[in-house]
């Protein structure tokens, strides 16, 4: 960018400040697993605990555990809670995929398209004026006509065009600027090869690259939305695709996505994900500058690959004219509650929580550096504890733990997380020094002489 450019970008954020922002609010839900047999003799795939020992698991006769997927009255909860909280500026609500436990894999289409049509149901009940987008996860069934009747009460016909060969669609939105591009991430992860053959997932790339132009050219902002996104596991230390479970990227489609957002970063208002049943953030950097940012909501159910956590559900406060996402609340469940109740509450305002100014890149560029130098012990005693939903089974994160947990947020490319877990001083050597602050300096002192 030369400085005249930089001028009129810093011109026209000083000129966004001052116009009315117009306020309104989106869910994200994500992971709900739900498991129809959670409560059967018969079929306990989904609730480990029922192995041999079904009295724990059916402790306050609640049916709930942390290492059970999600059983029908979860569900149910977290659709009433929903229902309750609702504010009347409600917009749209994100449904990023993996709707039906892991334990399901093995049954027949049938019974998962019932049981999605089963979810279905409870969130077009709870959101009855409202467009639910969902986003295909690795335990979904893929596209089919039969998903596209269940779904159609939301999806314009363009966006089923697209999705009922895909799974992928855009939501060009009548009133703003704002347009929502939903992704089929299953057909980037490994295994699609074998089960859709690696053209639709070139048509996939094809596609978006061709939507973000577009959207450049009409200025809209765009946000980006799947079950999974780019980067590594944390607790897979090593960053390899081997380590990784199911509905992964491929490192080729995770570098290649990485790229992509790089140079639409000037249109990406925001990336939202599910799929590590996790409640954290991915920073993406241009050149050493934070350029893009995705937020994961953590999952509904209690039950995660390798560690547990709280069920969550996220309500989103944004800018509807443009995309500008201002706040968000993350609720949970406490599972272990003493009384067995399904009792949701706030776990947290994010700006407050971490005493952000904004959500943006730079903000939570600066986040990332105080979570990772520890001056402020705090605030990643508060990132641990948000990222299992106050699920605190172990508070310990020695340097060598926080350096992980920092690169996982900082290095989306598989090669660069692996070198900055290997080696810790290049996590610094790495990054430009940040000269933004005297730019924009320069940039005002320069609009002020005019
Ligand atoms: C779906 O809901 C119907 C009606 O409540 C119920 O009979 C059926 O067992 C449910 N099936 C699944 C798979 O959830
Ligand atoms: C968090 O934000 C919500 C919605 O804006 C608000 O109603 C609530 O009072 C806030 N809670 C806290 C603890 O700040």
């Amino acid at each position: 960018m030369n400085l005249s450019s930089f001028v009129l970008y810093i011109a026209s954020l000083l000129w966004l400040d001052f116009t009315d922002a117009k306020i309104g609010y989106f869910w994200h839900i994500t992971d709900l697993h739900y498991d129809p047999f959670h409560n059967s003799q018969e079929f306990h795939r989904g609730c480990k605990h029922n192995r041999g020992n079904s009295e724990h698991s059916h402790r306050n006769g609640r049916h709930r555990d942390h290492t059970c997927d999600s059983s029908w009255p979860l569900i149910q909860s977290a659709a009433a809670f929903m229902a309750e909280r609702h504010p009347d500026t409600l917009e749209f609500v994100l449904w990023t995929g993996d709707i039906l436990s892991s334990s399901m894999e093995h049954l027949t289409e049938e019974i998962k398209l019932e049981a999605v049509r089963n979810v279905t149901d409870v969130l077009s009940r709870t959101f009855s004026s409202q467009f639910v987008f969902p986003a295909l996860g690795h335990n979904d069934p893929p596209p089919s006509r039969r998903l596209v009747d269940m779904w159609m009460q939301w999806l314009p016909t363009e966006a089923l065009q697209t999705f009922i060969t895909g799974g992928y669609y855009t939501i060009e939105q009548s009133h703003s600027k704002l347009r929502i591009i939903v992704l089929n991430s299953v057909l980037w992860a490994g295994g699609a090869a074998k089960t859709e053959g690696p053209h639709k997932g070139r048509a996939q790339w094809e596609w978006l690259e061709h939507v973000l132009s577009k959207a450049r050219r009409k200025s809209e902002m765009v946000y980006i939305v799947a079950h999974a996104g780019p980067g590594v596991e944390e607790r897979h230390t090593a960053g390899s695709s081997t380590a990784a479970g199911g509905g992964e990227l491929t490192p080729t489609a995770n570098a290649r996505l990485l790229h992509v957002i790089r140079a639409f970063s000037d249109v990406i208002a925001g990336q939202f994900y599910g799929h590590r049943h996790a409640d954290t953030f991915r920073l993406i950097y241009s050149e050493g500058r934070p350029v893009s940012w995705a937020l994961l909501t953590p999952s509904v159910t209690p039950r995660g690959a390798g560690s547990m956590s709280n069920p969550g559900l996220r309500l989103y406060k944004f800018d509807s004219n443009n995309g500008k996402v201002l706040d968000y609340t993350q609720y949970y469940l406490d599972v272990s509650h003493p009384q067995g109740e399904l009792h949701w509450a706030v776990e947290y305002n994010v700006t407050q929580y971490y005493g952000l100014r904004e959500i943006s890149p730079a903000s939570l560029d600066t986040l990332a550096e105080k979570i990772r130098h520890g001056h402020d012990r705090s605030l990643l005693t508060k990132y641990l504890t948000a990222l299992r939903v106050r699920h605190v089974t172990d508070t310990e994160c020695d340097t060598a733990c926080v350096h992980v947990h920092y690169c996982a947020i900082t290095r989306a490319d598989f090669h660069e997380f692996r070198t900055c877990v290997r080696n810790p001083a290049s996590a610094l050597a790495s990054r430009a020094p940040h000269k933004s602050a005297a730019m924009l300096l320069y940039a005002i002192l320069i609009l002020i002489s005019s």
